[in-house]
């Protein structure tokens, strides 16, 4: 079975990466003893999740897949972006954080869309490679929060063509749909080849 470090200290994000990648052998940072807290700089999905997969690579050597994602709404300009997770301030507060979006979408559209990046480092024949996989789901924020399933914004994104928010579904219902799931089905084709 492939091993590989998913570069995350979130305990959700790791439950949902290790049910959509079965035949994968998935550790996180603690098992391989990685605590330096990465800072995440830049200015795009892609710079943050490769900041965080290089970071890891370069302390493991082993192969590392990270992924940085958030929400993008309409009415606020595609805010808060690469900010999603410290929307509300720090430390993060995913009930501060829903809160303060709820406000500032009043009377504005309430079109919205996840996105996920995941970039993966491998050393392949000497040779240091990144790759990136990319997933997207598009729906809108919902007028108060619903359900208590899932983690961060889940409780006010309705997917679209659906009437439920994302902590109203089961587990296995929104990573069938969701900008991570879409993101790891590349993701686990593209590892599967390699044959690791
Ligand atoms: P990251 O850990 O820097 O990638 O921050 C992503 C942030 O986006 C998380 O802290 C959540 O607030 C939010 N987010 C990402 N994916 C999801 C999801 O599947 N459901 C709800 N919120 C999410």
């Amino acid at each position: 079975m492939m091993k590989l470090v998913f570069a995350t200290t979130n305990a959700h994000k790791l439950h949902e990466v290790r049910v959509m990648l079965p035949d994968v052998d998935i550790v996180d940072l603690n098992s391989i003893g990685f605590t330096e807290e990465v800072e995440e700089t830049g200015t795009s999905f892609e710079e943050n999740a490769y900041i965080k997969a290089k970071a890891v690579f370069d302390f493991c050597g082993l192969p590392t897949m990270a992924e940085d994602s958030g929400l993008c709404c309409e009415g606020i300009g595609g805010d808060p972006g690469i900010y999603t997770a410290r929307y509300g301030g720090l430390p993060v507060d995913h009930d501060r954080n829903m809160d303060k979006l709820l406000s500032a979408l009043e009377g504005r559209s309430r079109k919205a869309f996840f996105r996920t990046v995941a970039c993966f480092i491998i050393n392949e024949e000497g040779e240091e490679t990144s790759t990136f996989f990319d997933g997207e789901i598009h729906g809108e924020i919902s007028q108060e929060k619903r359900g208590a399933n899932g983690f961060g914004y889940d409780p006010i994104f309705i997917p679209e063509q659906h009437t439920t928010t994302f902590a109203e579904m089961l587990d296995e219902v929104k990573a069938s749909m969701s900008h991570r799931g879409r993101a790891m089905l590349l993701f686990g084709g593209y590892i599967q080849r390699l044959k690791l």
